[in-house]
């Protein structure tokens, strides 16, 4: 391991969005920051940018498809030939993938569920090793509210083993409103398997921040409503503010020795039973090992 004199971050999706704003208050914070995404011209232009926001900002990217294992485990292998040590992992990327079909990964698993939740599953165990060896260090999963059965907008989350690649049916906020469930329940197990090793892992929601939703949209009206309408909204976060709720558990020292707590505008908050289920979080874990295959190939 290259000895540093700045403490090392990776974020996936932090080329655009919430993860831009993110990735400029990491690198002002003193963090060499690395973008782990999938369009590489995105990431100069981000990075270009955030160096003219931020003076001397060290950054640099790295490739990383979360909707391929093969490309999870070429995103590690790069990592690791840079020798850095790894002091913050921020599982960040992903969303709602909109459509009345589902699709799928590279290795045949829904999207949602394949981006969000097992492409985060697979690249945090890789760097495992590297985050123990760094420690204290930090692992930030980024869900969302919308995991909580009631809260918002939509059909409640059902998380079904036998509907996980649409079998039964598909919709795309309940397949989102699960991803963002699963990323609760790993973040909790994680938390509990790395007792003692001086990495902690929690859960953040970044709020509701239509800025980041309008940029989405089809049309012209619907990207308004977002931008004009709801971003006044008195519960709308800027991208700005979202990035400072996922800095704060990252810079914050609570967060150095706590772990296994969702953290929502830096409140830790706790009102969804579901993601407390033990049972469900290993059950959901053994699965995800067996998935990518993580147990016969480390
Ligand atoms: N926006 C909200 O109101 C809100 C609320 C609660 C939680 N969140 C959470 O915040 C995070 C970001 O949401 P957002 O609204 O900022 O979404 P966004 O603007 O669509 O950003 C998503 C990021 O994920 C990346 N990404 C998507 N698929 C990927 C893949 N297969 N491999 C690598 N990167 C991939 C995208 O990269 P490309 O540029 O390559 O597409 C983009 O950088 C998500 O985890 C979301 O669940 C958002």
């Amino acid at each position: 391991m290259k000895s540093m004199q700045q403490r090392v971050a990776m974020i996936t999706g932090g080329n655009s969005g919430i993860g831009f704003a993110i990735s400029a208050k990491l690198a002002s914070s003193g963090f060499h920051v690395i973008l782990a995404s999938r369009n590489q011209q995105k990431s100069a232009d981000a990075i270009q940018q955030i160096n003219r926001l931020v003076p001397g900002a060290s950054m640099e990217s790295i490739p990383l498809d979360l909707a391929s294992f093969d490309s999870i485990r070429k995103c590690v292998d790069i990592f690791h030939s840079r020798q850095y040590p790894l002091h913050l992992l921020i599982n960040h990327a992903g969303g709602l993938f909109p459509g009345k079909q589902a699709s799928f990964t590279r290795d045949g698993f829904e999207m949602t569920f394949g981006t969000n939740h097992l492409g985060h599953f697979l690249l945090t165990n890789l760097l495992l090793s590297d985050l123990k060896r760094s420690a204290p260090s930090r692992v930030i999963t980024v869900s969302s509210r919308l995991h909580i059965p009631g809260y918002g907008y939509g059909p409640r989350p059902n998380f079904d083993y036998e509907n996980l690649k649409a079998e039964k049916y598909y919709n795309d906020m309940v397949f989102y409103k699960n991803s963002k469930l699963a990323n609760i329940w790993f973040a909790y197990e994680l938390n509990r398997q790395l007792n003692g090793s001086r990495v902690t892992s929690n859960a953040v929601c970044p709020g509701f921040v239509p800025e980041s939703i309008a940029e989405k949209q089809k049309s012209r009206l619907s990207r308004w409503f977002y931008r004009e309408f709801m971003a006044r909204m008195p519960f709308a976060r800027s991208a700005d503010e979202a990035a400072s709720s996922v800095l704060f558990v990252a810079t914050d020292p609570r967060y150095e020795t706590v772990g296994g707590k969702f953290i929502v505008d830096q409140k830790e908050i706790n009102f969804s039973p579901e993601s407390y289920d033990l049972e469900k979080a290993q059950q959901l874990w053994d699965a995800s090992v067996q998935w990518c295959q993580l147990s016969e190939r480390q």
